[in-house]
């Protein structure tokens, strides 16, 4: 017999076995769940449609829990408020855990706080937290420089004089400089080539971490990782944007004053200095080249692209974007610009902001979690490690709390006299100890941009508000719109 007719039968022979064998050995009683195939665990069940639409349409036959097969690696799926809140609030501990994403686990190497575990994200998460509130509403709060910077996007805006122009890099722009002002102690002009450069690698990165082919590599990255493929393009951005971030620590190394750290960077550095005799410690090299890339990643994709879904949002629906310039001119006016404080005062504008992000549904599956051990859960054993991931849209378009989920209507966060109506199935930060650790700036945000664009000025599109066209361009990790093209008109100032 000749040898590859051996090879073949060795082969097929091995698959018989597998089969034979049934479900990957797991231990606990995991929820249940389509029947896994060896190798190829449930890709069977997965819908066209991508990972979100699969994990729907498993929810209607097995419930609000249950377990999914990304290729060999169970992940429990948690839907409905009910069932992310028992796990991530009432059992907090237990599902702090990190899962990993597949394309960015070359990355990242659980290094960062956004992917690290244990020990190392305590030490990350609270040392983030501090500095990041130091550095943000220190001497200069973040209010101030969120304000700053909107002037400065203000003024680039009215050099447009109203020509068309896609809004995706100035949003970038904007939010990447929070950013950087907390973590570098600087902002970027919106022309310099380096900054650029950074952005379009962050917004590349993020669209194919989202892709079809991102979501189809999460199943079978053990094998897929051998090969060419996009998700080495994601490691080579990776690389250009670290190495950006190690130039600029060298800098920070050369005119660090013990006495005065000026950021985020400086507070880390002299962290380390402070530990260098621990061998143990965390912060290290390593964590600080990843730290930092994590909170811009975290950071700058995040808030500019629920910017760019806001505005496409006000140009379809423009009775919205009417009522919502009515209320600036009511309680600021045309001659000061926004600040926080206005946000009570403003109750429409807060609602259309919340439905933004309920609409926009950002990161629809959350992102995953593990538990840090076996686990009891609404009767079941979820092995220690596995994966949990918590389905933010299952809660975001629950039509138990939000009467029309699928429609872009502020209403949903009104009551009957008009004042703002908070919803607990509103939870596009998540919840539990990995909540967003930039909640706070984050709505500080998408308040201060959108008034202050909308105070200034108008909007118009090319396309009929009735042809514009909110299908996401991807809808994996993160969900992204597609891309358009906008005037912003200056209004009167009277
Ligand atoms: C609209 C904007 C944003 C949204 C919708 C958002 C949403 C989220 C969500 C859903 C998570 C995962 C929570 C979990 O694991 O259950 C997360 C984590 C995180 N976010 Fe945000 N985020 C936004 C903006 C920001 C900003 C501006 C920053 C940084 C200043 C930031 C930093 C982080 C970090 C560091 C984590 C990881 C926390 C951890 O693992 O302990 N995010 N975010």
């Amino acid at each position: 017999m000749e040898l590859s007719v051996l090879l073949f039968l060795a082969v097929l022979m091995g698959l018989l076995l597998l089969l034979v064998k049934g479900r990957p050995s797991t231990r606990g009683y995991l929820p249940p769940g389509p029947h896994p195939l060896p190798f190829l665990g449930n890709l069977l069940q997965m819908h066209r449609g991508g990972l979100l639409k699969s994990f729907l349409r498993l929810r209607e036959k097995y419930g609000d829990v249950f377990t999914v097969y990304l290729g060999q690696r169970p992940a429990v799926m948690l839907c409905g408020i009910e069932a992310i809140k028992e796990a991530l609030v009432d059992q907090a501990e237990d599902f702090s855990g990190r899962g990993k994403i597949a394309t960015v686990e070359p990355v990242l190497q659980g290094y960062g706080v956004v992917f690290a575990n244990g020990d190392r994200w305590k030490a990350l998460r609270r040392f983030s937290v501090a500095t990041m509130r130091d550095f943000g509403m220190g001497k200069r709060s973040v209010e101030e420089r969120i304000q700053e910077e909107a002037q400065c996007l203000v003024e680039e805006l009215r050099k447009s004089k109203g020509a068309l122009l896609n809004p995706i890099f100035l949003f970038h722009c904007i939010t990447s400089n929070i950013i950087c002002s907390i973590v570098f102690g600087k902002r970027f002009d919106y022309k310099d080539e380096e900054f650029l450069r950074l952005q379009d690698l962050f917004y590349q990165s993020f669209s194919l971490v989202s892709s079809l082919y991102g979501q189809l590599f999460e199943l079978f990255s053990d094998f897929m990782k051998f090969f060419p493929g996009p998700h080495r393009q994601i490691c080579k951005n990776a690389q250009e944007i670290n190495a950006f971030v190690g130039c600029s620590v060298e800098k920070h190394r050369e005119t660090l004053d013990p006495s005065a750290p000026r950021d985020l960077i400086d507070a880390y550095l002299l962290r380390m200095e402070k530990e260098k005799s621990n061998p143990h410690s965390e912060f290290n090299q390593k964590n600080l080249i990843l730290n930092t890339f994590s909170l811009f990643f975290a950071g700058t994709e995040t808030t500019s692209t629920t910017l760019r879904y806001g505005f496409l949002l006000m140009l379809k629906h423009p009775h919205v974007a009417e009522r919502v310039h009515k209320e600036i001119e009511q309680v600021i006016g045309k001659h000061r610009p926004p600040a926080l404080e206005d946000r009570v005062k403003m109750p429409y504008t807060d609602a259309v902001i919340h439905e933004i992000q309920r609409f926009a549904d950002l990161l629809p599956l959350g992102l995953p979690h593990m538990v840090t051990k076996d686990t009891h859960f609404r009767g079941y054993i979820i092995p220690k490690d596995t994966e949990v991931f918590p389905i933010l849209n299952s809660a975001l378009r629950d039509p138990r709390y939000f009467e029309k989920p699928d429609a872009f209507n502020p209403d949903h966060f009104l009551d009957a006299n008009g004042a703002l109506k908070k919803n607990e199935a509103f939870i596009p930060f998540s919840l539990g100890k990995r909540i967003c650790l930039g909640e706070g700036i984050a709505k500080a945000e998408l308040f201060l941009f959108f008034t202050t664009i909308l105070q200034n000025f108008s909007l118009a599109s090319p396309v009929a508000p009735e042809d514009i066209d909110l299908t996401p361009q991807e809808n994996g990790v993160g969900k992204l719109p597609q891309q358009y093209q906008i005037r912003f008109l200056p209004r009167q100032r009277g």
